[in-house]
This record gives structure tokens, sequence and C-alpha cells, in this order.
């Protein structure tokens, strides 16, 4: 018999609709979203799913229990004793536990005084647990998939949801070695702009500012049918109820990558030689089977004979901390105009971080989301033809 889960799919925050609508696409029945992520409820085989095949999914969740109302030390740490933790932890060595309370609008608002007493309870339980933030005295180094388990406590209004770590850290990592260059983005934001722009991988794609390549490497896998968590770890295996004969045959069982023939040509230029130096390193590196990518070390005016007819544009063009105010607004300009003499070139997203950019591009753009990169706003953008 399989078990049912009720699991949270975190995201960045602003993104939770295009995390639902890519949920659903994997077959997960999901509920409203809501702040920083996706409530989905499923068999083990969905969280196995998810985990391998979101590109968007930054930490993945489950439920531990139904929420419940708590006003005092004691109602909070009776309750979480009786939780059916014992069954996400791993007791054999008994493990570290990070702990992670976030409190708002409650009558219980220290965070630290409540981690201290849940640690205590935990303890008494035999758990080693111990607050973010805070290594313990004889816990190794965490390797990214051996990190301890993390527990959450979300206290909003004084009702209290519990969780545990069932992705692993840095979800966002795909597996291969990164270069970077200025601003680059993580892979889930540019699986986000890819899914703004409905990118399948069959169309042929241009990245006029393409940086490390972040989102050109990311449209390769997608074209090369290559899951994002196809050679990850999970903490979810580390679980004591976890079925690890079951999860082989479950992987076994599913159909070989399936990449788009012929492959799409994806294309990206930039004007920076130490960042394209970055982005040939990283484009070098790619994993077998995967759709080349051809990069060209210049202007994007000037690299527009090399991108096909009818490809997507997909870009994250310049923030402005290297350009004046009137150069980029320059820049934006050209770039407005290339698009209106390359009507073959749609779909095009672009994800924005400067607010001149719609004005100075002369076009118009309905915005599909508004989230942020590396502490920036930014606009996720597509061009209305
Ligand atoms: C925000 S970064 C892109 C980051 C990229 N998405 C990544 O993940 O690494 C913008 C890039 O535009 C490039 N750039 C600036 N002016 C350009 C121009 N005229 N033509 C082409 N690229 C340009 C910069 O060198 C920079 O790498």
């Amino acid at each position: 018999m399989s078990t049912r889960y009720r699991l949270f799919a975190g995201v960045a925050p602003g993104l939770e609709t295009l995390l639902a609508d890519e949920l659903a696409a994997i077959g997960a029945d999901v509920g409203k979203p809501r702040d920083g992520g996706v409530e989905i409820a499923g068999e083990r085989e969905l969280l196995w799913q998810v985990a391998r095949d979101s590109r968007l999914v930054e930490t993945l969740r489950v439920r531990v229990g139904q929420p419940f109302v708590a006003q005092s030390f004691e109602e909070l740490t009776d309750r979480v004793a009786r939780l059916a933790l014992a069954a996400f932890l791993p007791r054999d060595p008994p493990e570290l536990v990070t702990l992670r309370i976030e409190s708002r609008k409650s009558r219980l608002y220290h965070e630290r005084a409540v981690a201290e007493r849940v640690i205590a309870r935990l303890r008494e339980r035999g758990l080693a647990a111990e607050e973010a933030d805070a290594p313990g005295p004889n816990a190794p180094p965490p390797r990214p998939e051996h990190a301890p388990p993390t527990v959450w406590l979300r206290i909003v209004s004084d009702r209290v949801q519990v969780s545990v770590d069932a992705g692993g850290p840095a979800l966002f990592k795909r597996g291969y070695r990164r270069y970077v260059g200025e601003a680059p983005l993580r892979e889930t934001l540019a699986a986000a702009c890819l899914r703004a722009a409905d990118y399948d991988g069959s169309q042929p794609l241009w990245d006029p500012f393409c940086g490390a390549a972040t989102i050109l490497l990311e449209a390769s896998a997608i074209a090369s049918g290559l899951a994002p968590g196809a050679g990850r770890v999970f903490a979810f295996e580390r679980w004591p109820t976890h079925d690890a004969q079951a999860y082989a045959a479950w992987r076994e069982s599913l159909p070989p990558p399936q990449a788009k023939a012929p492959p799409p040509l994806l294309v990206g230029s930039d004007v920076d030689r130490r960042v394209l130096a970055a982005a040939r390193k990283n484009t070098g590196d790619l994993p077998g089977g995967s759709a080349p990518i051809t990069l060209v070390g210049r202007d994007f005016a000037a690299a527009l004979d090399t991108v096909p007819r009818g490809a997507a544009v997909v870009t994250n063009p310049p923030y402005g901390h290297r350009l004046s105010d009137a150069g980029l607004k320059q820049l934006f300009q050209r770039f407005g105009k290339t698009l209106q003499r390359r009507t073959d070139l749609d779909p095009v997203v672009v994800l924005s971080g400067n607010p001149t950019f719609v004005q100075a591009s002369g076009l118009r753009w309905r915005q599909v989301a508004r989230t942020r990169n590396r502490g920036i706003g930014v606009s996720l953008l597509r061009l209305e033809r």
C-alpha cells in the first residue's frame, strides 16, 4: 500500500503560477498557488516524479500531520512530540536535524525561544536537533546530498504546520559545473523564463545577452529530454520509510530521454569576452546527447545573421551596473528596433531588471511575473506581437 503525501513545492516568490502550471503538466493535483509555492497531494510516485522532472521547484517539503493551533510552548512541544516525524528522519546512526522556525502574527513570535523548546523536546526523543545556522559541534561538514535533514515549523496566526525536507538542498543546481559571469541566473529562474515562452525544445532559440549561457544550457537540456533531477540523490531517499527497491524499479520503468530530432539551433551572443569564455566552458561541458550551443562573441545586432528564422528569443539583458543610463537606454532602443524588423522572431521573453526597459524598447510587453534575482526586483515580460 502506498502512502499519500501532502507536499509543498517552493519557488522564488512571484513564480508560483508558473510552477503550478508546470506541476499540473507533470501530473500533480495542484492546490491554489500561495506565498512562495504550491501545495500538491499524491502518492510516493508523484513525489519521485516532481523531484526528478520539475525545472522550477527550489524546495520540496512533505507536510507532517495537519496544521494545529498552539499559543504556548507546552501546547506546541506536546503536539510536535506526537507527530509521526520518525517516518522522515534517519535514526540509525542518529542524525543531526536542522530546525527552521518561521513565525508571523503569532503569540509564539520569538523564533529562537521556539527553537530551543522544540529542540529540547526532540532530544528527549533521541533526535539531535540543532537550530539552522548553528552547526553542531560533532557534525561533519554537510555534503549536498547528505546535508542534515531539515524540519520546518511555520507558525502563522498561531497555526502551526510542521514539514520535513524531501528534496535536499540547492535543487536549482543541475549537477554540471558552472562558470559564471556577472549576475548569473539560477537555473530555476532560467527555466521560468523558458516556461514563460512555452519553450518545449523543438524551436531554435537565441539569447542575445547570453552571459554564462544559463538560459541556453537549460534550453539544451529541455531539447535533449534530460530531466533536471535524473542524476541527483534526494533527501527522501534517506527516510526510514523509503522503499529503495520500488524506487529503483520505478526509475528503471521510465522511458529513456527523448531528444528532439533534429536538435534545435541554440545561439547565444555576448560582447564581454571574459563572460563568453565562461559560457564556452559551460557549454563545452554538456552531458552527452545534449543539443549543441553556438556562441558568438559580438554585439547582439552583429550576431543577428547567425540567428535562424523563426527562432524564439529568451534573454536577460543588462541591469545597468556597467553602462550609463544613456548607454542602457540606447541599447534597449536598438534591441526594440531589431525585434521590430525581425517579426519572425517569436515568442520573445525578457527578464528585465531595469525599469526603463519597457519604454525604451518602444514595444508592448505583457508582464508574466515579477520576482527577484540576487536581491534585485525583475520582471518577466513577453512581447505582444
Ligand atoms: C544580466 S547579464 C546576462 C546573464 C546571463 N543570463 C547569465 O545567466 O549569465 C547581461 C549580459 O549582457 C551582455 N551585454 C551587454 N551589452 C551587450 C550587447 N550590446 N550585446 C550583447 N551582449 C551584451 C553583458 O556582457 C552581460 O553578460
